[in-house]
């Protein structure tokens, strides 16, 4: 004990770690009534780590080169290597999972406007998270080089190509060679396993240093540093720890059943998650019948997709993307949650939330299919589009104009006494 005690002493003349510690964990006043929605920045950070811990893991077996990748990750990590299936099926399905809990995660910020002063920041860093990720998934999409990744990949590099005039130098640049080849391949390999996981931990550490600067908000979009005792602290906080990381384990013990439950016994989801033509190795011959990427992205593709120019769907795809960043100067509404928000922004949230789904499933599903009759799925991916931008678009409007109701001072309603 005096041993431990006189090491912390050590270490604090040294370093701030008591102090952090305490400004983070044990002194950091959450509010008292944040839900079941606030679970899910703690898993995208159980999520990523997983990534990071298998990844380093897979990328040593992992072979990265035209000849040797699809042997290497199907054969080689899959069926000879001992436990090689459970880290690859951890860092698959992990992949799918860090999307779900971000899209929960981001449609918290969306429902209790945590986007709003003084937390612009916040969002900005997370959107950026948001985008590292994408690069993310599909650079890790396109090691395996199975023939999804290859034409996956084909598709998505050539997209500059769109470019006037500069469009085809760009591609080749980027690609590094005039085709797909094991040049792209290790660039790929360099970026997904270095470059973009460091961007990725620095952006978590400044999402979180800055949200901890501000303070949370929480379903009510009350400002609960405004309300504080003699002492400075805030009525209605309690210590991150130990209150809010024990009732986190009960989430993360559920989260953990379910994504277990996929590794072990659904790991390819239905063709979800992992897609059968990438059970086949890359053929530059062999078009896939249908192009698709992984779930995660389908509604992006769908906008790409459903403008008719190929420079036009990629302006639309970087937009759809983008305007996440402008959404804090979007909403003029003098509240932030949607508990007091007006009908309108609630219709816009549910119009957003109906086009995204769309958008997602006809990604999924072949543009000259119909879902609906009478309506190609080109038309209907138009209009979803139209209304997704909508939402953005007419934001400064509808949060102006509407009625809200004018939240309480206190945290009255939501939390246990
Ligand atoms: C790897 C990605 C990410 C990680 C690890 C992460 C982690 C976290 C954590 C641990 C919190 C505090 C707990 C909570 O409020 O849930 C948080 C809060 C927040 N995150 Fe993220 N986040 C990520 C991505 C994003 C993205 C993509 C966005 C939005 C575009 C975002 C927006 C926010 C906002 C606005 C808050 C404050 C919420 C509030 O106080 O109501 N984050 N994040």
């Amino acid at each position: 004990m005096r041993f431990t005690h006189k090491l912390r002493q050590w270490i604090d003349a040294r370093f701030p770690a008591t102090k952090t510690y305490e400004k983070h964990l044990s002194k950091y006043y959450a509010p008292k009534n944040l839900n079941f929605w606030y679970l899910f920045g703690v898993l995208s950070m159980l999520v990523l780590f997983n990534q990071l811990i298998t990844g380093i893991w897979l990328s040593m077996m992992y072979t990265p080169s035209i000849e040797g990748a699809f042997a290497s990750v199907e054969g080689n990590i899959m069926r000879d290597v001992s436990a090689g299936w459970l880290i690859r099926n951890l860092h698959a399905v992990g992949a799918s999972a860090l999307f779900v809990v971000i899209y929960l995660h981001m449609f918290r910020g969306l429902l209790y406007g945590s986007y709003k002063k003084p937390r612009e920041l916040v969002w900005l860093v997370g959107t950026g998270l948001y985008v590292c990720l994408m690069a993310e998934g599909f650079f890790g999409y396109v090691l395996p080089w199975g023939n999804m990744s290859y034409w996956g990949a084909q598709v998505i590099l050539n997209l500059p190509a769109a470019i006037p005039h500069f469009g085809d130098l760009i591609a080749t640049w980027i690609r590094g060679d005039f085709v797909l080849s094991g040049i792209t391949l290790n660039r790929m390999f360099a970026l997904h396993v270095i470059a973009i996981p460091l961007f990725l931990v620095f952006f978590v550490f400044i999402h979180l240093v800055s949200l901890h600067h501000v303070g949370s908000n929480n379903p009510e979009g009350i400002e609960i540093r405004k309300q504080i005792d003699k002492n400075g602290i805030p009525l209605d906080g309690i210590p991150l720890h130990p209150y809010y990381t024990t009732h986190n384990l009960v989430g993360i013990v559920v989260f953990l059943i379910i994504f277990f439950s996929f590794v072990f016994f659904y790991p390819d989801g239905g063709g979800y998650i992992l897609e059968p033509a990438n059970y086949e190795p890359a053929n530059p011959l062999k078009t896939p019948s249908h192009i698709e990427p992984v779930w995660y992205f389908t509604p992006f593709y769908a906008i790409l997709l459903a403008i008719p120019s190929k420079l036009g769907g990629v302006i639309a795809l970087i937009s759809s993307v983008a305007i996440f960043f402008a959404l804090p100067w979007l909403d003029k509404s003098p509240v932030k949650s949607m508990r007091y928000k007006g009908i309108l922004s609630k219709i816009w949230l549910a119009i957003f939330v109906i086009s995204i789904l769309a958008l997602g499933v006809i990604g999924a599903t072949q543009l000259d299919h119909a879902l609906l009759p009478y309506l190609s799925n080109q038309r209907l991916a138009q209009v979803m589009t139209f209304f997704y931008f909508l939402y953005f678009l007419l934001m400064p409007f509808y949060t102006a104009i509407e009625d809200f109701k004018v939240p309480p001072n206190r945290v009255t309603r939501g939390h246990r006494s």
